[in-house]
């Protein structure tokens, strides 16, 4: 797992950006998987900035997220649906038919998940998986203790994953279930990048670089990854004694 340190925020997702607009160049019918949060947000503003001002292109591309909340229709104000038309499917020129969200409001939540993992292999997989971190080293949604063979799955929250998410919701109450892509699916990416920034998330970026590769810290799981790079900024770095893994 390579790690790249970037002065700031706006700098760390300049360059993830940049090799996510690399690859499309290079094969602009690339299958990305693509996180939400507040991490991503610059490097979603940079690639539709390169979209509007370079004519970078998405229309070959194929997207799918990494999850989404149990019970939360396709319009609710903090679904993961929103978050990504908002900030990205609907800032560019996306295909919507290869557009790809867990259904959170599936009335067979098992099967969605199931139908999920056939259309992703039915693209003959993910080509760059870019991922952000949750503070206790989750990936996606799978939490402390997600099996390294999982595939997508219904999962419950963390108290503190849900808490650290409340603000997004009425009443503070953050959805109990969500649907997240597995880790083994994540692995099988051709190319995963995972993106932290804040002094917040140095903790779990030391944990995942210099721990040994464990399930309590799920994105610890990339070290043995062939192509895994981590971009961070200097105050997600911070808990790193080297600075730079190799
Ligand atoms: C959420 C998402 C993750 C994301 C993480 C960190 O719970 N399910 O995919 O990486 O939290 O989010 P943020 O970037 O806002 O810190």
């Amino acid at each position: 797992m390579r790690a790249g340190v970037f002065p700031d925020y706006e700098a760390m997702s300049a360059a993830a950006a940049d090799v996510v607009a690399r690859r499309l160049g290079e094969e602009h019918s690339s299958v990305l998987m693509l996180p939400t949060g507040i991490t991503p947000l610059g490097m979603y503003r940079q690639l539709v900035e390169m979209h509007n001002s370079r004519g970078l292109s998405f229309a070959d591309a194929t997207f799918f997220n990494l999850d989404e909340y149990i019970g939360l229709a396709p319009d609710h104000r903090a679904s993961y649906h929103v978050y990504m038309k908002e900030n990205f499917y609907g800032l560019i020129d996306a295909d919507p038919a290869r557009v790809f969200v867990p259904d959170g409001t599936a009335p067979d939540p098992e099967a969605e998940c199931e139908r999920y993992e056939a259309v992703i292999r039915g693209t003959g997989g993910v080509d760059v998986c870019v991922l952000g971190i949750g503070r206790n080293g989750h990936i996606g949604f799978n939490e402390p203790g997600a099996p390294f063979d999982s595939r997508t799955r219904v999962v419950e929250l963390s108290e503190s994953t849900r808490k650290v998410n409340a603000a997004d919701f009425e009443a503070d109450r953050a959805p109990e279930r969500a649907i997240t892509v597995g880790m083994a699916t994540i692995f099988e990416a051709r190319e995963v990048m995972l993106l932290a920034s804040g002094t917040n998330k140095a903790g779990a970026v030391a944990a995942a670089v210099e721990g040994d590769a464990s399930e309590s810290v799920p994105a610890s799981m990339l070290k043995s990854h062939p192509h895994a790079s981590l971009f961070l900024d200097e105050d997600a770095a911070s808990g790193l004694g080297r600075g730079i893994a190799g």
